[in-house]
């Protein structure tokens, strides 16, 4: 079917060539392409690789591993990650301060690379790899949380476990990192009670491997 053919469906053009506009719909399977003209959301099936769905606006079931274990959602194509973290499967770590990420608040690993969870949708995880700030903690709790909680680095702790993940993963990466790229490594998380010079105190800690680290 042609960009032509779909056009004259979607103004109404029931007869074309001796079939009517049901029949037409009906028999080439084209239902489909004239609702999501209807929408708004023109598919040419035709033109589209056949590997393209259309999903939404309603819930769809998102799969995704989750700390290590393989979860399933329901939601809209428009939920962010962060949502569906906090709201579907309990994780309340990440925390939702900035709508656009600015705070570095809601930071997670997406395949293992620290991302926005607000910023990132939760159908863009589909089976890809979300591991939280919740796995830092429990009996053994990473040395960056013991350093944070050794510094109190943290006042009304909204900022913390943004902070806590971005320290992880930063010094993951540049394990013998000096002051001045812990700074420029972290300015990506803002704190708005301005604990700044113990989050620094404590990744330096970790650094040096002392006693938290
Ligand atoms: S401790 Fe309050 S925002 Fe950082």
């Amino acid at each position: 079917m042609n960009r032509d053919q779909l056009a004259r469906i979607a103004v109404g053009d029931d007869e074309r060539g001796g079939v009517s506009r049901r029949a037409f719909i009906k028999g080439s399977g084209a239902a489909a392409a004239a609702t999501a003209i209807a929408q708004g959301a023109i598919v040419m099936a035709d033109e589209a690789p056949t590997s393209t769905a259309v999903v939404g606006p309603e819930a769809t079931a998102i799969t995704m591993t989750v700390n290590g274990r393989q979860r399933t959602v329901s939601a809209e194509p428009r939920a962010t990650l962060l949502e569906v973290l906090r709201t579907q499967l309990d994780l309340t770590g990440a925390k939702p301060v900035s709508s656009d990420g600015s705070s570095g608040a809601s930071t997670v690993w997406l395949d293992e690379k620290p991302v926005s969870a607000s910023t990132t949708l939760a159908i863009e995880c589909e089976g890809k790899s979300v591991r939280t700030v919740e796995t830092l903690g429990g009996v053994k709790p990473d040395p960056v949380v013991s350093a944070f909680a050794a510094h109190d680095a943290m006042q009304c702790g909204f900022c913390t476990p943004g902070f806590v993940v971005a320290v992880r993963a930063f010094l993951d990466k540049n394990p013998t990192a000096s002051e001045d790229e812990i700074r420029a490594g972290l300015n990506g998380n803002l704190c708005r009670c301005g604990t700044y010079a113990n989050v620094i105190a404590a990744a330096l800690d970790v650094v040096k491997g002392g006693s938290n680290g």
